[in-house]
């Protein structure tokens, strides 16, 4: 085979075999076909796309390309949780210690922040000591013994997709379908989870930016994930304004321990019980979705959600004093409000520019290996739909200086659009795609 006639297969339309996939996707993760070729492919699929039977192939060799999580030593339905990324996304820390309370088991891969959005282990990083370089039985013992463990990406997990994500990230080829489908299921599939929910935003701060395409993706993974053998519900969420309220490292988890106690019943909740409700209902732990909806409240009145992830930052080396007692967390040296400059009614807040506010006081990366302020970052006052009196504060800036914070706080006004008549928030939850 000639990689140079699969490209042109491609760029004229036609759709690749079975053998000519995994060919192609063997000969990239070793090196014989070079990274030029497989730049062209790229851009060709993202322009031609690929039909079911082409992607499922695409999926099932770049999960071939590495090695798999056996998770068969754990006892009972073992479930994995995806987010395809977004501002003050902090729904693992949320939604794994309430399903672990309630009986299923929680097996989750996690990786670091790059650039606006922020990520599961840098947050977890908030507690002193803790650690998600696990692996192998400790995280299996884990798993079965606490509930759930969060660890950190292996090298060895789907290299092919590593090889390839990175490409397209410098290639403008990420926003194609069948590239996204993949790339995350080839790396859910690996991770061995029996139900495999997936959380796939929508909007200004999202990959896919209208319903049509967010709901096109929904049913893509859904229906690869059926074929290779798993129960995968995907769910389609909102991300035209940041999830929930804190942006930043240690502040999201505040937010987050705030969910557990109970503190907090806005968007972030909804989507831990949507969520939640299709795991528990998947993974046979409920016989209907009002079960399973009343067993998550449950794990988080009686406190069981608090309790699991106490637990969890114990058994990976944290120190979970700061669980019951939030105030020891990072915190910045200087808090700053920012007042809006007009009266009316919050029409939009530009997510992607929060988490660039976060990540210009130093919340998050710009490159791979920057090191990261976990105290900084944003704390949102007012949400979409939400009245503004003149002056009344839009969040607080947590910095390191003085002159961050004014910058910071510039930039934060500008994230909102404040409009005179009143907004009717969309709905948050868009549908669940089976
Ligand atoms: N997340 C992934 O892991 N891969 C993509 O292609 C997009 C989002």
């Amino acid at each position: 085979m000639r990689m140079t006639d699969l490209i042109e297969k491609k760029r004229d339309g036609g759709a690749l075999s079975r053998e000519e996939i995994r060919w192609m996707i063997e000969g990239y993760t070793k090196g014989t076909v070079p990274d030029y070729q497989m730049s062209a492919m790229a851009m060709a699929i993202y322009f031609r796309g690929m039909d079911m039977d082409e992607t499922y192939e695409l999926t099932m060799a770049m999960l071939d390309s590495g090695d798999r999580i056996d998770l068969s030593a754990v006892s009972g339905i073992k479930a994995d949780k995806h987010s395809t990324g977004g501002v003050g996304d902090k729904t693992s820390l949320v939604l794994c210690p309430m399903v672990a309370a309630c009986g299923v088991k929680m097996a989750k891969l996690s990786g670091r922040g790059l650039g606006h959005t922020g990520g599961t282990i840098d947050k977890l990083e908030s507690f002193p000591g803790f650690s998600t370089a696990i692996a192998g039985d400790a995280f299996l013992r884990q798993v079965d013994r606490v509930g759930f463990a969060i660890a950190g990406q292996t090298a060895q997990l789907c290299p092919a997709d590593k090889k390839l994500y990175a490409l397209r990230d410098v290639t403008a080829t990420v926003a194609s379908m069948p590239l996204i489908v993949s790339s995350i299921l080839c790396k859910k599939l690996a991770a061995g989870a029996d139900v495999i929910v997936l959380d796939v935003k929508c909007g200004s701060g999202a990959f896919m930016q209208t319903e049509e395409d967010a709901f096109g993706l929904a049913k893509a993974l859904t229906e690869v994930g059926r074929r290779a053998g798993r129960r995968v519900v995907a769910v389609v969420t909102d991300m035209d304004e940041p999830l929930g309220n804190a942006v930043g490292n240690a502040l999201e988890v505040k937010e987050a321990l705030a969910a557990l106690r109970g503190e907090y019943t806005g968007d972030l909740m909804e989507l831990c019980l949507t969520l939640g409700t299709q795991i528990l209902r998947e993974g046979g732990a409920a016989a209907d979705d009002g079960e399973a909806r009343a067993m998550l409240e449950k794990a988080v009145e009686s406190g069981a959600a608090l309790e699991k992830f106490a637990e969890f930052v114990r058994a990976q080396g944290g120190d979970a004093a700061a669980v019951y007692d939030p105030a020891l967390l990072p915190q910045a040296p200087v808090q700053m409000e920012v007042p809006a400059a007009a009266a009316g009614t919050v029409g939009r807040i530009h997510a992607e520019d929060v988490g660039l506010v976060s990540m210009r006081l130093g919340g998050g990366r710009a490159a791979k290996d920057d090191e990261i302020d976990l105290a900084v970052g944003v704390v949102l006052h007012k949400k979409v739909g939400d009245p503004v009196a003149a002056g009344e504060s839009l969040g607080t800036i947590h910095a390191r200086t003085e002159a961050a914070a004014a910058e910071a706080a510039d930039m934060l006004r500008a994230c909102f659009e404040i409009v005179p008549d009143a907004v009717t928030r969309p709905p948050f939850i868009k549908g669940v795609v089976r």
